[in-house]
């Protein structure tokens, strides 16, 4: 069985560019909060294609820096494209497992960490664990994740209703938690983090036409263990095609979690 099953083409890079954006815009407050700000030092784990990381880089400046970590091939390769592209100089990559990144302990100011979690089942704390050593006294771990089972949406195709659905339970049958969002906060305090901050919102996604979500990019591995035939996806692709060609755009509504730990300033 594959470790990771979102492939990564083009539209999946837009979806994650569009991703960083959102992010931006909505968690100005926890960034701040994190320490994300001119001069630090920032370690984006299981970064994917690097969307989060550039943007990371340019609001941590000439000054600061920013390591992307990232486990597979072709997501590496994407992030490598990426990050030439920004034209930034201060971002690096490192291909490394979460739980053993090899970056050096107690040197990062953040360490962010963003939809890696619901794709690692019972490695959760063990791969926290090893964040919280990375950060600097008075450093901060920065986690994001969702829930799947409480995604939403109007407006959609109904061919598309239980699309979701069937990606929760794949994830749930590989040992995966699909509502591992909820637990961001235990996971930072028994990782002995001072959880300064955890929230929860949904966050309100209007598809362009030509988007998909990230089931969509899980297909080939969904068919490989047998939890969708061909059928579903001959379905799934007329759907949306249709949905991309109607007037009304579909909504989701998609639950999202911030939690923050701090390190003790000094360790007793
Ligand atoms: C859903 S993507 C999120 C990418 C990025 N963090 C973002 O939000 O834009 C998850 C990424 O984490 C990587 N990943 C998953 N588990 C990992 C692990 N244990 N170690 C390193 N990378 C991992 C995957 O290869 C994939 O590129």
């Amino acid at each position: 069985m594959a470790d990771y099953t979102l492939a990564v083409s083009d539209v999946e890079i837009a979806r994650y560019r569009l991703m960083a954006q959102h992010a931006l815009a909505g968690e100005q407050r926890q960034l701040a909060l994190a320490g994300i700000a001119a001069g630090a030092v920032v370690a984006d784990v299981g970064c994917g294609p690097a969307a989060m990381s550039v943007e990371l880089a340019r609001l941590v400046g000439p000054d600061g820096r920013v390591t992307g970590v990232e486990r597979a091939d072709e997501a590496l390769a994407a992030a490598r494209q990426v990050v030439a592209e920004s034209g930034l100089a201060n971002v690096e990559l490192r291909q490394a497992p979460a739980e053993a990144t090899g970056l050096p302990q107690g040197g990062a100011d953040v360490v962010m960490m963003r939809h890696v979690l619901a794709h690692n089942g019972g490695a959760e704390q063990d791969i926290v664990d090893h964040l919280a050593t990375l950060v600097r006294p008075g450093g901060a771990v920065y986690l994001v994740d969702v829930d799947l089972t409480g995604i939403r949406m109007i407006d959609g195709d109904p061919d598309l209703a239980d699309l979701t659905d069937r990606y929760a339970r794949f994830h749930a049958a590989r040992g995966n938690d699909p509502m591992v969002g909820l637990r961001l906060g235990k996971l930072l305090a028994a990782a002995g983090l001072d959880v300064v901050d955890f929230t929860g919102t949904y966050n309100l996604l209007t598809a362009a036409p030509g988007l998909r979500p990230p089931v969509w990019a899980a297909r080939a591995a969904m068919l490989a263990e047998g939890a969708v035939t061909q059928d579903d996806l001959d379905r799934w692709a007329a759907a949306f095609e249709r949905m991309d060609a109607a007037e009304v755009r579909p909504t989701m509504f998609a639950p999202l979690f911030i939690g923050i730990g701090r390190r003790a300033a000094q360790e007793s």
